[in-house]
């Protein structure tokens, strides 16, 4: 760089680019951050592959898929082309009385792979929104049938997302506790959190019991229950609950005994996260609703699926204008979004995308329940590529400091140091990769956290 003027251009660039921390403090407001205690915020020019770089010259080995979005690494060629290439044809459109290829192509191969049955998609923009739809799809569905059914049942430890609509469905905690009054009320059923049964049974029948309890619910709540929903097989936000796979099975069965709907929220669980496309596949069942974000565009751009069944998209034709779904987003069926979920989805079938999450569920399992023997490790669980480690202060009697424990924030900023980026929910420790991490480097990133929890006190 001889060029003074382009040396001083050079210089410029570097010194906004390190003023970055200070200009966002200036003006910036992060989610799920408290402004006034937390450490500046790490300064990310570029990513590749399942690594960050930051703008003073640390790698860190994104070790939460960026908030559990990214599955195929950063900057990924075939992503980047077919967002480029859309980009040049047709950025967006709106979505009421307009219609575009990669909308249509995309809805074609999710009916293709979801659970047999769903084969109506409605698009918007997030994970919330996406539950949101389903929320209101149930409600009005029985509206349209001429029914009153006005109520829902969902889980303890659920997590559906940060609206009203949603923070009402999950769990009440330090997220929805401010706005309790504006939420409306809900039935919740144990969940099978085995490791610390609500019901204080042994895990093998814990299960079981949490099954009883939903059945107690729909047997009381009779024909007034819109649908009941769950997070299939990993309850995340909540505290990475893994469930026995029968639990799964006996939600649908209960629905259909007493004459509900279920709806999976797998804005999470969505597209291999669990070791299946879907994690309704572990049981084998079809919800009559399926809520689909986060890795839908592999983590590109915002965009989220709700998919239901003939049945209920049915109840919405009508002469009666009354009976439409009045819902809609100004971004739904982003084609930028929809063009880069294609090539996503191109990637599972020429990549062995999942035969590589199995590979490394084995690693996690083989490497992670070792650690169990750390006095600080009160479980381990592992499902698809998840592997989760529950830390707790005393091993008999389990007590932990919950999701607002400092903890959390003390084990990120240690494993930042050592260039792995990961943001525990309180005492629950988990790593979530992009599936694209290589055998190497998840040793790499298991032995980090084998070595800060061995000597943490
Ligand atoms: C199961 C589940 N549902 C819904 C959401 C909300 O998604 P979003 O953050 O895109 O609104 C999340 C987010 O973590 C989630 O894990």
């Amino acid at each position: 760089m001889t060029d003074p003027g382009s040396r001083q251009k050079h210089e410029q660039q570097v010194s906004l680019q390190l003023d970055l921390a200070a200009r966002d403090r200036a003006h910036l407001w992060h989610p799920y951050t408290q402004m006034q205690t937390a450490p500046a915020p790490l300064v990310i020019v570029r990513g590749q592959g399942v690594y960050l770089y930051t703008e003073d010259g640390r790698r860190l080995l994104d070790g939460i898929s960026s908030w559990w979005v990214n599955i195929h690494g950063h900057s990924h060629p075939r992503l980047n082309q077919a967002l480029a290439a859309q980009a040049r044809e047709l950025e967006h459109v709106v979505f009421a009385g307009c219609t575009h290829r990669p909308a249509v192509e995309l809805a074609e191969q999710l009916v293709a792979l979801l659970p047999s049955g769903l084969t109506r998609i409605f698009y918007s923009d997030n994970g919330s929104t996406a539950v949101e739809v389903a929320l209101k799809m149930a409600y009005q569905y029985w509206q349209n049938r001429g029914e009153s059914r006005k109520s829902f049942i969902t889980l303890h430890d659920a997590y559906h997302g940060d609206t009203i609509g949603t923070m009402s469905v999950s769990e009440a905690s330090a997220f929805t506790r401010p706005f309790a009054p504006l939420l409306f009320p809900v039935a919740r059923a144990y969940s099978p959190y085995c490791y610390r049964c609500p019901l204080g049974l042994e895990r093998s029948t814990c299960q079981v019991d949490c099954l009883a309890d939903l059945e107690r619910l729909l047997r009381e709540k009779g024909d007034s229950v819109a649908a009941v929903l769950v997070e299939p097989m990993l309850q995340a936000a909540g505290g990475m609950i893994v469930w026995p796979v029968e639990f799964l099975a006996g939600v649908r069965r209960l629905c259909d005994r007493y004459g509900t709907l279920m709806i999976a929220d797998e804005v999470l669980t969505g597209f291999g996260r669990t070791g299946r496309m879907f994690a309704c596949e572990h049981a084998a069942v079809s919800p009559d609703i399926l809520c689909l974000s986060k890795a839908l565009t592999a983590g590109y751009l915002p965009l989220a699926a709700t998919a239901t069944t003939e049945a209920i998209y049915e109840a919405f034709l009508s002469d009666d204008r009354n009976k439409t779904f009045f819902h809609g987003h100004s971004y739904a069926a982003n084609p930028l979004g929809c063009a880069v979920a294609l090539a996503s989805l191109e990637l599972f079938r020429t990549d062995g995308v999942l035969a590589r999450v199995r590979a490394l569920e084995q690693q996690l399992r083989a490497r992670l329940l070792p650690l169990q023997e750390f006095p600080l490790v009160g479980d381990v669980r592992v499902i698809g590529g998840v592997g989760i480690v529950e830390l707790v202060q005393d091993k008999k009697t389990k007590a932990a400091g919950g999701y607002l424990d400092q903890l959390g924030p003390r084990l990120a900023a240690e494993f930042i140091q050592r260039g792995l980026l990961l943001r525990p929910l309180g005492n629950v420790l988990y790593f979530m990769p992009p599936y694209v991490i290589t055998e190497q480097e998840t040793d790499w990133a298991v032995d980090q956290i084998a070595a800060v929890l061995e000597t943490w006190q």
